[in-house]
């Protein structure tokens, strides 16, 4: 029992998260935002490119490197006794052959990115919020015909999950592809530098990529092979989440004084590990990250609970079994939206939502939607006077409090039929009283707040004090998943308005979308 150390590397920054079981609490906490590293020209960690979305794998290389320093410097590596960590869902990193011979090679003289700068086939690793490869998904569901993808995968081809995605760059950079032997996602890359080894892709990261089999944990034949030819010789092995993947290689033990031997337990996806961050969301707890796109995510007792329509996905649970997720783009895009264009503060927006409803207010449900959503599949440009348009015309007033109602009730209608008790809110907005009101009134079960934000570090910490030293999940929720106390509670004086919302939501879904 000890210091543990937990690494997420999310779209806008690098967050590193030191949890001390003995003292149960978290004693560094700092990012690193890629923002800040100017010269990749992604103020926002990302490059956008005719609707595709690119970041540089160096930039995450350089934000590791000044997270580790920062750590060295502030706190200090040497009492560290494990280590684990998580990357933002889907995104790949394309290595070349020589890829393994220079990791293992790597000297504690030169950074990160200056020794592995040659490494890549591919300096533009496709991320998340790539939403524009339907034709890809459309011909791998063609070969292995419509559904096999959901039944076999734990979800629908989707664009910005990592088949699609490969596929693209098959078809569009043949020399590059041919140059490619080794495809990981950012947990894996950040798991196989830290070990300066090839390390596995876990079963809760691995299932979000419309390859792997979720109910066995192995490739699928037919989805890997429909997706591009050659693939399943640069896939890595898939592992079970808990275990060690590996030892911390010699450049982070001379560079930043770790003890030589920490052991690292395998990254996972920062849902997975947002999942374990929250406490371990029991089957029958929902839990809700709201960040720049909004999460749904809980355990499943058997992997075909999900029930979630069109849009839900399984992944694997990192401590066993399976989880649900379904991703909503606009999350707080779509909130600091309707707060700027009415120029409001934060404050001001938490008191609309508070107050109870307009009798007949001005306005009535809206698609809650500023950019494309994938929940469901929506580009913005095709929205008719229903969508969009509504929003100039309507009162701040009544649009605040209709446009928080109807991502809820968008969240609702697509989390399938596991009933809730309970829902625990996570992420930065989920401070906001008003936006957690909402949540309650429209899923009609109580809502709690986790005190501490950053869940998927947090679980990233959790899961390498369970991996390393076997200390329980049950202990290690009691000790850093508390919640802040506040606990809302449904207000019935919403219920009838809210049904009625409700069904005229779902005929406005199915008129501009289809549903
Ligand atoms: C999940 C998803 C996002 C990313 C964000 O499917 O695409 O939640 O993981 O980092």
């Amino acid at each position: 029992m000890g210091k543990y150390l937990g690494i997420d590397c999310s779209t806008q920054s690098m967050t590193g998260m030191v949890i001390d079981t003995e003292l149960g609490e978290i004693v560094w906490h700092e990012s690193v935002v890629f923002g800040e590293l100017t010269s990749y020209g992604a103020p926002n960690g990302f490059v956008e490119r005719d609707g595709r979305f690119f970041s540089d794998p160096l930039m995450w290389l350089e934000a590791l490197d000044l997270l580790m320093m920062q750590l060295k410097n502030e706190f200090g590596c040497g009492e560290i006794r494990g280590i684990s960590g998580s990357g933002q869902q889907h995104a790949s990193v394309y290595l070349k052959a020589g890829f393994l011979e220079v990791l293992k090679n790597v000297g504690g003289d030169e950074s990160l990115k200056d020794q592995l700068v040659d490494c890549f086939s591919r300096r533009e690793s496709p991320i998340w919020m790539d939403n524009s490869t339907r034709l890809e998904c459309e011909e791998i569901d063609a070969v292995c015909g419509r559904g096999y993808a959901r039944r076999v995968s734990g979800s629908a081809m989707t664009e910005r999950f990592t088949a699609a995605q490969i596929r693209r760059f098959m078809k569009e950079e043949p020399r590059a592809w041919g140059e490619t032997a080794r495809i990981h996602l950012v947990s894996s890359f950040l798991a196989s530098v830290i070990c300066g080894d090839d390390v596995a892709i876990d079963l809760g990261d691995g299932a979000g990529m419309n390859l792997m089999d979720v109910v066995y944990g192995m490739w699928d034949e037919g989805l890997v092979t429909a997706t591009a030819e050659g693939l399943m010789s640069k896939l890595p092995r898939l592992e079970k989440s808990d275990s060690v993947c590996g030892e911390i290689s010699d450049y982070f033990v001379k560079r930043y004084g770790f003890k030589s031997g920490v052991k690292v337990v395998h990254f996972t996806g920062d849902n997975p590990s947002g999942l374990i961050g929250c406490g371990g969301g029991l089957v029958g707890t929902g839990v809700i990250s709201l960040g720049t796109s909004d999460t749904f995510f809980g355990s499943l007792a058997r992997v075909d609970d999900m029930g979630g329509g069109r849009y839900g996905h399984v992944f694997g649970n990192p401590v066993g079994g399976w989880m649900s997720l379904i991703c909503f783009r606009n999350g707080s895009l779509a909130r600091e939206w309707v707060r700027d264009y009415f120029g409001l503060d934060w404050e001001e927006f938490e008191g609309l939502l508070l107050e109870g409803d307009v009798a007949g207010g001005e306005c009535d449900v809206v698609l809650p939607f500023v950019e494309d959503e994938i929940t469901p599949c929506v580009k913005i440009d095709e929205l008719i006077v229903e969508g969009r348009e509504v929003f100039e015309s309507l009162e701040c007033r009544s649009l605040v409090k209709r446009m928080v109602q109807c991502q809820f009730i968008n969240m609702k209608i697509h989390a399938g039929e596991v009933k809730y008790g309970k829902i625990i809110l996570t992420g930065g907005a989920s401070r906001n009283d008003g936006i957690a009101q909402i949540c309650s009134d429209v899923f009609g079960c109580d809502v709690v707040r986790l005190e501490s934000g950053d869940s998927a570090c947090l679980g990233a910490g959790l899961r390498a004090a369970a991996g390393v030293d076997g200390v329980g999940f049950e202990e290690l929720f009691s000790q850093f998943c508390d919640c802040d106390g506040d606990v809302f509670k449904a207000r019935v004086s919403e219920g009838g308005l809210l049904e009625g919302l409700t069904g005229r939501y779902l005929g406005l879904l199915e008129r501009v979308v289809g549903l």
